[in-house]
């Protein structure tokens, strides 16, 4: 059962600012998602990006996806997006780098029959690559610190089966305006290297009005 706590969101944006800030200065950028997850100790009012829901435009985009075959969801943090496309009949497996963030899914998932593991993006298991049908990436690439990204962005490509599909989703920003992330919205020219040498398939950028704010979005598939 999931707690709801309500938190303030804007004492959370600067919890994980300064977390994401002190774990680069570590010479770790990855280790505060572990740090976040286990401190919520199972409130999901901490963890800003999880809302108990699958994403949106990943719900929208798998409307005209016949489910064919084996998903890998990456990074998939409280589990959403791969309890979503394990009910609409993918076979799905689910990583994420938190041991917590895992645990948490498994066992709020433990109805689905979903292989959860805790990988890392960029040290996956060989047997993984060319091995999935769908890969499915939200939201990890744009939490992540450019040097890390520009190594993980081409892992994605890789694993697709002939006749795979990517997709990935996340926010877009202007390419040479800085900004403090975690998120750090992503570049138009960033997003289309994402697939590599896959066929681009579709590309979407809707703007959303949050609490006043817009979010401009971006949604892209390609295919092997
Ligand atoms: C912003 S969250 C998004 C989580 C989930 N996809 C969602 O949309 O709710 C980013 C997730 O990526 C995971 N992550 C970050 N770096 C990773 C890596 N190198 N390998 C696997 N997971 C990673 C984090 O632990 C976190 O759960």
């Amino acid at each position: 059962m999931r707690k709801h706590i309500k938190e303030d969101p804007e004492l959370i944006r600067e919890r994980i600012l300064e977390m994401a800030k002190e774990a680069e200065s570590n010479g770790n950028p990855l280790t505060w998602f572990e740090d976040l997850y286990s401190s919520s100790e199972g409130n999901e009012e901490m963890i800003p990006w999880s809302n108990g829901e699958p994403n949106h435009l990943l719900v929208e985009w798998l409307d005209g996806e016949p489910p064919q075959g084996r998903a890998l969801v990456v990074g998939c943090g409280l589990g959403e997006d791969a309890a979503y496309l394990s009910e609409l009949g993918w076979k799905v497996t689910a990583f994420d780098i938190s041991p917590t963030a895992i645990k948490w899914a498994s066992e709020t998932y433990a109805n689905l029959d979903i292989e959860w593991r805790v990988e890392d993006l960029l040290k996956l298991p060989t047997e993984w690559k060319r091995k999935w049908d769908l890969v499915v990436e939200v939201h990890i690439l744009q939490a992540i610190p450019e040097e890390v990204r520009v190594m993980a962005a081409p892992v994605l490509p890789s694993l697709l089966a002939p006749g795979g599909r990517l997709v990935s989703v996340g926010r877009v920003g202007n390419s040479g305006v800085k900004t403090t992330g975690p998120p750090w919205p992503l570049s138009r020219e960033f997003i289309s290297s994402i697939g590599g040498d896959l066929e681009n398939t579709s590309l979407a950028l809707p703007i959303e009005l949050v609490n006043g704010e817009e979010i401009h979005r971006y949604i892209s598939s390609w295919k092997k």
